[in-house]
């Protein structure tokens, strides 16, 4: 595992718009494994800026979110395909008949998760694969406990989850859907590559778990630790629990 610790939020945002990048400038027909949520809000305005400053193109790219609620048609605001599109391919040129997120509003929810792991095979896996880490310590929507070997499924989200989701709801985690569709842990763990980013201090706890804990299916996250292929990339408040020896891996080449 590379970790890298940034000085701060914009930073560490930086440093993974970077990587991204690079993925996307030695494989310009990348399959990228998307993440929505607070984190990557900076994360895709900066990679919106190296679009532009750059000219990096995204018109070869795929690209296939981790995940999306349960019952949101792609055009609420609160969805996260309408969150791609606003956040990322509002601003950049990718291909729309190459982006994928999981339809919450399929008439058959199991048809779809199954046609979204194919799709991922046919597409010839994710190349790299973005996460965020929650409150519950989930990657994608893998709420506690998420077997290591689960694939696309609809899941029931944690109450500390719509808790910590509730301000795209008006405040009541109640609005909150309550299923959503979800990369499961395995086909995340497929990926050739995967990239976590976390910021603020209200992370350092679950990163410090995730990094450092059990490796166990009651914190997802413990399971990039199984991946040969893995940067994590934390600012300093959300990096504020490790253990000198883990901080001693950060920027060590
Ligand atoms: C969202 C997702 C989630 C988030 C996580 C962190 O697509 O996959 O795992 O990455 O909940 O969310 P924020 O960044 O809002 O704290």
């Amino acid at each position: 595992m590379k970790l890298i610790i940034t000085p701060d939020a914009a930073s560490a945002t930086h440093v993974a718009a970077h990587l991204l990048a690079d993925t996307i400038r030695q494989r310009p027909d990348a399959v990228l494994g998307l993440a929505t949520g607070r984190t990557m809000e900076g994360v895709y305005a900066a990679l919106a800026d190296i679009h532009r400053a750059e000219a990096l193109s995204f018109s070869g790219i795929a690209s296939f979110n981790l995940d999306e609620y349960v019952g949101l048609p792609p055009s609420d605001p609160r969805s996260y395909r309408h969150y791609m599109q606003t956040h990322l391919f509002d601003h950049v040129d990718a291909d729309e008949r190459h982006i994928h997120v999981p339809n919450g509003i399929a008439a058959d929810l199991k048809t779809e998760c199954a046609a979204y792991e194919a799709a991922i095979r046919t597409h010839g896996g994710i190349s790299l694969q973005l996460l965020g880490i929650g409150d519950t310590g989930h990657i994608g929507f893998n709420e506690p406990p998420s077997p290591f070997d689960t694939r696309t499924r609809v899941v029931e989200l944690d109450a500390a989850t719509r808790q910590q989701n509730a301000e795209m709801f008006g405040g009541d985690p109640d609005a909150v859907p309550s299923e959503a569709i979800t990369m499961g842990v395995g086909t995340i763990l497929d990926a050739k590559r995967l990239l976590m980013v976390a910021t603020g201090p209200a992370k350092a706890d679950i990163v410090a778990a995730a990094l450092e804990g059990p490796i166990t299916p009651d914190v997802s996250a413990s399971a990039i630790r199984l991946h040969g292929d893995v940067v994590v990339v934390l600012d300093e408040a959300s990096a504020g629990a490790l253990s000198p020896e883990t901080r001693a891996l950060a920027n060590a080449g």
